[in-house]
């Protein structure tokens, strides 16, 4: 039997909607500053895509854009000039940065309050020991994803694979709020496939094209997908692939999401509510 495929674009733009709507009703438009430094074109399409999305929900968006070469204390100076700016209340730093500025330190420089990554360590500490905070976009989404299956998470063998501080940490987090069992896997695991496929709930986070294969996965898992690579397609083109082979897994697996169309445009929608709480928090 072939897996369910989990929709994230229907529920990205159900939530984006309700975010909209919310706003509107209390009457507040919140503002989404995002900070793009070089020219990555990887990292242009998802600003593009996050501004966008940002004034079509009614929000104010901006964006600016540093030169490769702009220092790591201009960078800073922003940042700064945001933190101070009250018709500013979300900041987003898009990622990676070029090699001569410090990513951590530019997190630490943004007002936890603005954090609508939910990276800095104030609001990574808040999620940690369940405290009302920022938290990241991507982990909120794939929680989301695994509600449409498991409205209820209590009890379930979730499998995180990754364990990075974007993605894979916040995820166990949250999935132990959701009062999951939750396994941290990673490169280093041993027996990784093993591991996997005890999973009732699996979270691939690790940025490995297609690593994830059919036997790994446990017959009629859940399957949640958050690589975004891209391979040659041999025909002199790309295409995206996520960390799971998605034609053979959705073969054993109960539900899947795809890439692309699942946890990517989570991401976007989660940043939205993230910046409607920041907005909610700043007007009071
Ligand atoms: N680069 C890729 N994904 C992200 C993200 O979620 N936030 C930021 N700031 N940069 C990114």
């Amino acid at each position: 039997m072939s897996a369910t495929i989990i929709d994230g674009k229907l529920l990205a733009e159900t939530i984006r909607q309700r975010v909209a709507d919310e706003a509107k009703r209390l009457g507040i438009t919140p503002g989404l500053t995002v900070v793009i430094v070089g020219e990555d074109p990887a990292s242009q399409v998802y600003v593009r895509n996050k501004v966008k999305q940002t004034e079509a929900a009614g929000f104010h968006g901006s964006e600016h854009r540093l030169p490769e070469s702009t220092s790591e204390a201009n960078l800073l100076k922003l940042v700064q000039t945001l933190n101070n700016d009250p018709s500013v209340h979300g900041i987003l730093v898009q990622l990676p940065l070029p090699d001569h500025i410090d990513p951590d330190l530019v997190i630490r420089t943004i007002d936890p309050a603005k954090d609508v990554d939910g990276f800095h360590p104030i609001n990574a500490g808040k999620l940690a020991v369940g405290q009302d905070s920022l938290v990241p976009c991507t982990p909120q989404g794939c929680i989301l994803l695994a509600k449409t299956v498991h409205p209820d998470l209590t009890g379930l063998n979730a499998v995180v694979l990754g364990r990075s501080n974007i993605v894979g940490k916040p995820v166990a987090q949250l999935l132990i709020q959701e009062s999951a069992t939750v396994t941290v896997a990673h490169s280093k695991t041993q027996d990784l496939s093993d591991v996997c496929a005890r999973a009732d709930l699996l979270v691939a986070a690790v940025g490995r094209a297609e690593l994830v294969k059919r036997h790994w996965i446990k017959p009629g898992a859940t399957v949640i997908d958050v690589g975004i690579n891209r391979v040659a397609d041999g025909l002199g083109k790309s295409r995206l692939v996520g960390d799971v082979a998605f034609n053979e897994a959705k073969e054993i697996a109960g539900a899947i999401t795809p890439v692309p169309g699942g946890v990517g445009p989570m991401t976007i929608a989660c940043l939205l509510a993230n910046t409607l709480k920041a907005a909610c928090w700043a007007e009071g």
